[in-house]
């Protein structure tokens, strides 16, 4: 059971990739192998729109999303973590999303149980969360919730509230990772 958590946060050591290890920790508590995949020193261009995934289901543009789609077919469930920027996901985060293009047509994502892990300052997470459910929706994975944590600088996040202002962050990315993983085993009981 393969738990893959992809932080798209420009930010090394940010507020996301804090509660994304929290979240990875406690899937590693309920049984699952899991790999932190932090987008801060990768090189992800944008989807160019060239088509050859079309034909093919394989993306030819050469840069570190290669490395992402083979972490993102190894793995049963998916952690996708993004700050909320301008009420929206990161630019790094829109470019992961699109170059999954490559896996519409061959349908690799499917069934694959997905979780959505953001971060604001003040506003916009709520937002945030349904435009990542969407994506998991189209890409026809199945959805094991969300989490919301609060802070902006560096850290803060450690004291901040979640979504519920009755957890912390930490709290709810905690409880994001027990049940996500839940879930995969739930959908794949022969994994162990
Ligand atoms: C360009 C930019 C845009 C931002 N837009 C928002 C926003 O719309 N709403 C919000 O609550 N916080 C916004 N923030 C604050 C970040 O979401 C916040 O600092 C978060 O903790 C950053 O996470 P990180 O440490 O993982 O990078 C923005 C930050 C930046 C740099």
């Amino acid at each position: 059971m393969k738990v893959l958590g992809i932080v798209c946060s420009p930010r090394m050591g940010g507020n996301t990739e804090i509660l994304m290890k929290e979240a990875l920790q406690a899937a590693q508590e309920a049984g699952a192998e899991i790999r932190l995949f932090p987008l801060a020193d990768k090189k992800i261009m944008p989807c160019d729109a060239c088509g050859a995934c079309e034909e093919t289901g394989i993306c030819i543009v050469e840069d570190d999303m290669q490395e992402l789609y083979n972490a993102l077919e190894d793995a049963d469930g998916i952690i996708f973590g993004t700050p909320v920027y301008f009420l929206n996901v990161t630019a790094q985060a829109k470019a992961v999303i699109d170059r999954t293009y490559a896996f519409l047509r061959t349908r690799k994502l499917r069934g694959k149980v997905a979780a959505a892990l953001v971060v604001a300052r003040r506003i916009g997470a709520g937002q945030v969360l349904s435009l990542l459910y969407t994506f998991f929706t189209v890409q026809r994975m199945i959805i094991a919730g969300g989490a919301v944590g609060y802070g902006r600088e560096k850290g803060e996040v450690v004291h901040g509230t979640g979504g519920s202002p009755v957890f912390s962050a930490m709290e709810e990315a905690r409880a994001l990772g027990k049940s996500l993983t839940r879930m995969v085993s739930k959908m794949k009981p022969s994994i162990d």
